[in-house]
């Protein structure tokens, strides 16, 4: 990986999440992107291991049928935290910040205890993840991988298991995305491999183009492997192995030998923060031809049809950022120029795109539409821009792709336990 350094803005590496470690260099590790200090992190985890073995006594004097008075009082004050839920949930707009320099904060969205559950967490899961990237060569060891018709050499490497002998070139079955060393075990795997579309439900499809949907849970291996393939293309990502708690939509498009796939983004059953994308990825041979703003739209017609708002997880990779913008600015722009109203609401429009108001905001700033002007935000309506935006609109080619949402074929996921409650 060369030298790994953490690229929080204003971070230069020192401290760990987790208390564990004196350096860092991802940013689900970083000190700093969670509003807090490594001096903070350590007394946190020497309070982990204290209530780890607090919880472990407590349970053996449970098992022995004995409740303590320290248990009666830890119960109810857990349960008081627990009801102490936000002060006031009407949320003041945050700074902008448009390179998730920092962690949304949290505080006052949730109960105390549920936070400090989520923060213990994300601790133990940030020691775990720079653990599985630290093994992972120094020296870029797979240059390349060929996949059904295509070669593609690797933007970065991927934690593929340390006991599969790695080559400079990797072969990869393109329809249920094993991977193999050489070329005679791909063919020999091509004569078994009797799938021909990834696994899951197809909840979408127009013409050639569909999208399944693949549960992390049921189809684990699917799963782990599109994630060790879209590593090779993403810097930043952190999840291969811990697929359960999400969902992936794995977009296709047909032709009579089968659905190859372009592209995918993956979704976390129950967002905390209501990421409504936590990874997303065209492969390189389909890039730049309008998948990547698919999927981006498509991920907003699942929030909208959730009823709900959502938001891609930060921090954005350059190209993420570069796609997520165009959409929100195309997006936008649309909403105004349809629009014969006085007053905008960022509100009714965050409703509209079912778009995080944070992001709409940063685009407006982006473009340069909005301005502060005797204590009120005013959006102008720079013609140039809207010009630019309709000659666009024009020169759209007959190939031009775009989601129709009665082609879409879907129900919000359920847990288990949701399924039965309801
Ligand atoms: N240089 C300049 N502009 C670009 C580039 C590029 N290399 N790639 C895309 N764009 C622009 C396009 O011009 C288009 O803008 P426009 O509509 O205003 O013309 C917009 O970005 C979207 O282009 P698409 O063709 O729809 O997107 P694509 O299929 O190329 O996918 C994606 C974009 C998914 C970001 C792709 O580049 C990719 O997989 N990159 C590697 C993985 C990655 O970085 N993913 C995002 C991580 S962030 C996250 O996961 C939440
Ligand atoms: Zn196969």
């Amino acid at each position: 990986m060369g030298e790994s350094r953490c690229l929080v803005p204003g971070c230069d590496s020192s401290g760990h999440l987790s208390g564990l470690y004196e350096r860092h260099f991802t940013r689900v590790a970083c000190p700093l992107y969670h509003r807090t200090t490594d001096a903070q992190a350590k007394d946190q985890q020497l309070e982990r291991d204290i209530r780890a073995s607090d919880r472990q006594k407590a349970l053996n004097k449970y098992r022995q049928g004995q409740v303590t008075p320290e248990q009666k009082n830890y119960q109810s004050r857990i349960s008081s935290q627990r009801r102490q839920t936000a002060e006031s949930t009407e949320r003041k707009l945050e700074p902008v910040d448009e390179d998730g320099a920092r962690e949304t904060d949290l505080e006052n969205l949730t109960p105390a205890y549920d936070l400090m559950l989520f923060r213990e967490a994300q601790a133990v899961a940030s020691a775990r993840i720079e653990d599985d990237l630290r093994n992972l060569p120094d020296t870029p060891g797979l240059y390349s991988i060929e996949m059904g018709r295509f070669e593609m050499e690797v933007w970065y490497q991927s934690p593929y298991p340390e006991d599969f002998p790695r080559g400079s070139k990797m072969y990869i079955c393109q329809y249920c995305l094993k991977y193999l060393r050489c070329r005679t075990s791909l063919e020999r795997h091509n004569a078994k491999c009797v799938w021909r579309f990834p696994p899951g439900d197809e909840i979408y499809r127009k013409e050639a183009l569909s999208v399944f949907e693949v549960d992390g849970r049921r189809f684990k291996s699917y799963c782990q492997n599109l994630c060790l393939l879209a590593k090779l293309f993403l810097d930043n990502k952190t999840l291969y192995f811990d697929v359960e708690p999400f969902l992936f939509y794995v977009m296709t498009v047909a032709n009579s030998e089968g659905c190859h796939v372009v592209g995918y983004f993956s979704k976390e059953k129950n967002s905390f923060l209501n990421y409504n994308v936590s990874c997303i990825m065209t492969l390189p041979p389909y890039q730049r031809q309008g998948y990547g703003r698919l999927l981006i739209d498509f991920s907003y017609l699942l929030t909208k049809t959730e009823g709900k708002i959502g938001s891609p997880e930060k921090p954005l990779s350059d190209l993420g950022l570069i796609s997520y913008r165009s959409y929100w600015k195309d997006a936008l722009l649309r909403y105004f120029a349809d629009f014969r109203g006085k007053v905008v609401s960022i509100k009714d429009i965050s409703q509209e795109m079912a778009a995080n108001s944070n992001d709409i905001v940063s685009t407006l700033q982006a473009v340069g539409i909005v301005k502060y002007w005797k204590n009120k935000h005013i959006i102008l309506k720079k013609q140039d821009i809207f010009d630019e935006f309709e000659e666009k609109r024009r020169r759209r080619g007959p190939d031009h792709k775009e989601i129709d949402p009665k082609c879409l074929v879907w129900r919000p996921f359920q847990s288990a336990d949701q399924a039965k409650a309801s």
